[in-house]
């Protein structure tokens, strides 16, 4: 199996190649999406929510994320990993940017780091591209900043929204991304973005006319019982743990489990 390195997203952006991604937060998970031939793994701040139960993105640490992003770094020999920088450890000056992005780097193994916003950010970029570190950016909807933007809204409508976008997008092309994540961004804006840049566009809820695609494993594998209507569900994960753990519960009330067969003899 191929080993997807950073110089591949720009050779699949020119031959047209679809970029997949998904969310991971842990060794089991990443070894199957790394096996199942995922491009690129994303430790998001996601996390936050969705694994650790918080409210939003806001309060997680970098602390907290280190450890989830070295067991997906550890399960992913193929897959190329990124791992999100949380609110509140980048945003302050390109010397915070680049000490959190070497401590994620150093102590989980991930290959490259991506934080939310454009032109506002492009110092930081600069300097951890700089410093070495491959970086991936977030423009669109940007769940960090859910509090100013009002909450999950639809992005790139309205007068002067594509100028926007763009002119944050090739700030941080500029700035040495190799890639840039577009979230619920309206697809004919997604698309003219997509044809800027010389670098891949990664959509999530935004259209089909990006580069590639990600999505948060569990709205894309049917763990908990909604989804964003711009997601899909491709299995039915929760349905499966939750008909398993039953069957479990039954088999050993029942005294069905464990049979001679899980039964170590003298
Ligand atoms: O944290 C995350 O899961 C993300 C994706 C929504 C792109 O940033």
């Amino acid at each position: 199996m191929k080993t997807v390195r950073i110089h591949h997203f720009k050779d699949m952006k020119a031959r047209g190649e679809k970029i997949t991604m998904l969310t991971a937060y842990d060794y089991p998970t990443a070894r199957a999406f790394d096996a199942a031939g995922v491009d690129m793994l994303l430790v998001g701040d996601s996390l936050g929510d969705n694994v650790l139960g918080y409210d939003s993105t806001v309060p997680l640490t970098l602390d907290e994320m280190i450890p989830f992003a070295r067991a997906v770094a550890k399960g992913a020999p193929h897959s190329f990993v990124v791992a999100d920088l949380p609110f509140g450890t980048y945003e302050v000056s390109p010397e915070q940017a680049v000490e959190s992005s070497i401590r994620m780097m150093k102590l989980s193994g991930a290959q490259a780091i991506k934080f939310e916003g454009g032109r506002r950010i492009a110092r930081q970029v600069k300097a951890v591209t700089d410093a070495g570190i491959p970086f991936c950016g977030h423009l669109g909807f940007t769940p960090q900043s859910e509090n100013a933007l009002g909450g999950r809204r639809i992005q790139g409508r309205g007068h002067g929204a594509y100028d926007e976008l763009l002119a944050d997008a090739l700030a941080l092309q500029e700035a040495g991304a190799f890639a840039v994540v577009l979230e619920m961004v309206i697809a004919p804006v997604a698309e003219k973005v997509t044809a800027a840049l010389d670098i891949p566009t990664i959509g999530i809820g935004a259209g089909s006319g990006t580069d590639g695609q990600v999505l948060v494993w569990l709205d894309a594998l049917g763990v908990g019982d909604w989804h964003p209507s711009f997601s899909h569900q491709f299995a039915q994960v929760g349905e499966q743990m939750a008909a398993g753990a039953a069957g479990y519960v039954e088999a050993v009330k029942g005294g069905a489990f464990p049979t001679a067969d899980h039964t170590f003899d003298e």
